[in-house]
Formats: C-alpha cells, structure tokens, sequence
C-alpha cells in the first residue's frame, strides 16, 4: 500500500502565490507517489468570523483552484474538511491529550489573538484541528510552506503524547517543504510574509488575478535603494522577487546568477512578471473550464468524501477503542 500525502489550505481571502509556491506546486508534484488527499480546511476557517455566503463560494472556488493548479481528481481526493465528521470528533479527544500550555505557545495563535477583540476558543484548539486532519489519515507526508513547520512540530507531538498514553497508535507525519518558495513574502512589505488577510492591493498576487494586474503589481514591488541585482548585497524584496521567478521556472542558482546579476530592477520586475503571468495563465483557463461546467466539481467532494471517509472512521474506531470509548457492537 501506498503511504498516505495530506494538506490542507483555508478557504478565506483569496488564494496567492505564496500558498501555490509554498504548497500546491509541490502536492501537484508528488501527488502520483502517495495516496493523496488535499483539504479545504473549512472548519479552520470559522475560527475568525466567516460571512456564510463568502465562505460558501471561497470552497467552492479553493476547490476549483486546486484542480485547476494540477491536482488529479481521478488519484487525489479533493476534500472539504466538514463533510467528513470524524476531523472534528478526533480533534476533541486530541484536545483531551494536549496540555494547554503547549498551545499557548503557537506563534500562530499569539499573532492572530492579537489582532482580535475577543479570541474564540477555536482560535487556541487551531493546531489540534490540524494534528487530527493530519492523523486521522495517518499520513506520512505533509506538504506545506514554511509557516507551518511549528504546527507539524505540535502534530507530533501530540501523535507521541498519544502513543505513549494508549499504545502506537499514530504514524510520525513528516514535513515537506519546496528549496525555494517555502516563504514568499509581501510585495509591498517584503519583511511580512505574503497572507491571505493582509490589506492592500499591492500586497499578493492572487492566482487568479488577471495578467495586466499582475504587472501592475509586480512593477510595484518594494526594491532597495541599488540600481541593479548585486547578489551579495540585495535586499529581502529583491531577493522575493527572485525567488518568485526562480520558484515558478525552476532555475538553478546558477542560471539564476548568470541570467539576473546586474540586471536593472526595471527590467528584473517585467521578467518576475511575465514569467508569473505566463505560469499562472494555464491555471486560470483551466478554472474557467472546471467552473463552466455544472455538477462537475460537486461530483468530485462527493466522490472523494466517500474514497475518505472509510478510512476516517476506522481510525476514530481504533482511537476510541483505545482510548476506552464506548462503541455500538
Ligand atoms: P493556509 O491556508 O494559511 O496556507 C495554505 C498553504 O500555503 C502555505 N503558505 C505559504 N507558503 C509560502 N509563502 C507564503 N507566504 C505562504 N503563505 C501560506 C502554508 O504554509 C500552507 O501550506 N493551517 C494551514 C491549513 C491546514 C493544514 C492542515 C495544512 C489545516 N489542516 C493539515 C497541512 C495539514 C493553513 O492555515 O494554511
């Protein structure tokens, strides 16, 4: 048996080439060696307040996109996180494993509990949600960007905490990363990492921004104060934006240095953006064909749901059985 490849991405804001480089690009590569099962992860986007009917259409639109960036529906499942039950029912007896503590002390959660008035308590349980996504499919891989390294970590050690208590029950899920692209940063402040909720227009390129748009902002884009690409002394923007180009055409450092030293910024920021543009233009008419055509992508979460959702309820009877839990015999 193949062993099992699982991420996830939250339908919320719009999706930006941070999370393709950062994730998609790499589950699209590797996705014929595993079984494969990529998440819209709606439940971890309600713990902010989600409008209902925006939340709606951004998984319908998220799920589209990953079809549309090369997931294969045919040998991937293309799953929303709240049609399978069982990501919630582990995460509870997840929660019952986690010390507070542990949680408390997510980067994540500080940064986001800081923006908000009051914090939901989903905002804090976030990580575990993910541990049970991650668990309930006894995944082996997981393919995220660089943000995500220290709630893999927390995945583990839950899955540990869990073993030690009740017995092996968990595989140890490993983090995959692209080299380059794990961390695109903001166009306009390429100190931040690119986020979906950052404001601002000239932030993130979304995938399905229209070319002349995605000009625009790329010839925007912070610089430094040097006339042209000098690789030993370039600044973070630059450096993002050579990063974005080399993520998208797959360049060697080498072809990379040989091609863009020296090369005014003018002239860097029209190939960062024709190289994004022509990349993304596939994407965007294949999302164009998926969504014209009624009941397809329905059919697809439909499907997928039930090749998943077996193998959901055997490890939630296995942990309850474990865990001492009452069982319908
Ligand atoms: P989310 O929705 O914030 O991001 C989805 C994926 O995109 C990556 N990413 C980036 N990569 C490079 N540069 C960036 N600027 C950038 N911003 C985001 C993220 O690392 C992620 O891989 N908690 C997760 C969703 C999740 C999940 C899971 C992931 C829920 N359950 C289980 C893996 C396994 C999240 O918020 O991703």
């Amino acid at each position: 048996m193949k062993s099992r490849v699982f991420s996830g991405v939250q339908p919320t804001g719009n999706i930006h080439i941070g999370n393709y480089l950062g994730a998609l690009k790499n589950w699209v590569k590797i996705q014929y060696d595993y079984e494969s099962i990529f998440c819209i992860v709606d439940l971890h986007a309600i713990t902010l307040y989600q409008e209902p009917a925006e939340l709606r259409s951004k998984i319908a639109e998220l799920a589209a996109l990953f079809i549309a960036a090369g997931i294969d529906p045919k040998h991937s499942s293309v799953v929303v996180q709240s049609s399978i039950a069982e990501h919630a029912e582990l995460a509870w007896m997840l929660t019952c494993v986690t010390p507070l503590g542990w949680l408390e002390r997510m980067t994540q959660f500080k940064a986001k509990s800081e923006t908000q008035e009051s914090i939901g308590d989903g905002l804090l349980q976030y990580p575990v949600l993910m541990a049970a996504d991650i668990l309930l499919y006894n995944a082996a891989i997981v393919p995220v960007g660089d943000d995500q390294a220290q709630h893999l970590e927390l995945c583990r050690d839950i899955a540990l905490r869990f073993n030690s208590l009740y017995g092996e029950t968990f595989v140890m899920p490993k983090t995959s990363m692209p080299t380059v692209g794990a961390r695109v940063m903001g166009l306009d402040d390429p100190t931040k990492k690119m986020s979906k909720s950052a404001q601002g227009s000239g932030h993130s390129v979304a995938l399905l921004d229209p070319p002349d748009v995605i000009r625009k902002k790329i010839m925007r884009a912070t610089t430094d104060s040097n006339p042209a690409v000098d690789f030993e002394t370039m600044g973070s923007g630059v450096e993002n934006l050579l990063s974005i180009f080399q993520a998208f055409s797959e360049w060697t450092p080498d072809q990379m240095r040989a091609h863009f030293s020296g090369m005014r910024y003018g002239d860097l920021k029209k190939q960062v953006a024709e190289m994004v543009a022509v990349s993304l233009g596939p994407i965007q008419q294949r999302y164009k064909e998926i969504t014209s055509e009624p009941g397809y992508l329905n059919g697809i979460l439909r499907e997928s749901a039930e090749r998943v959702r077996p193998m959901a309820q055997e490890t939630v009877r296995m942990v309850k059985q474990r865990m001492g839990l009452y069982t319908i015999s």
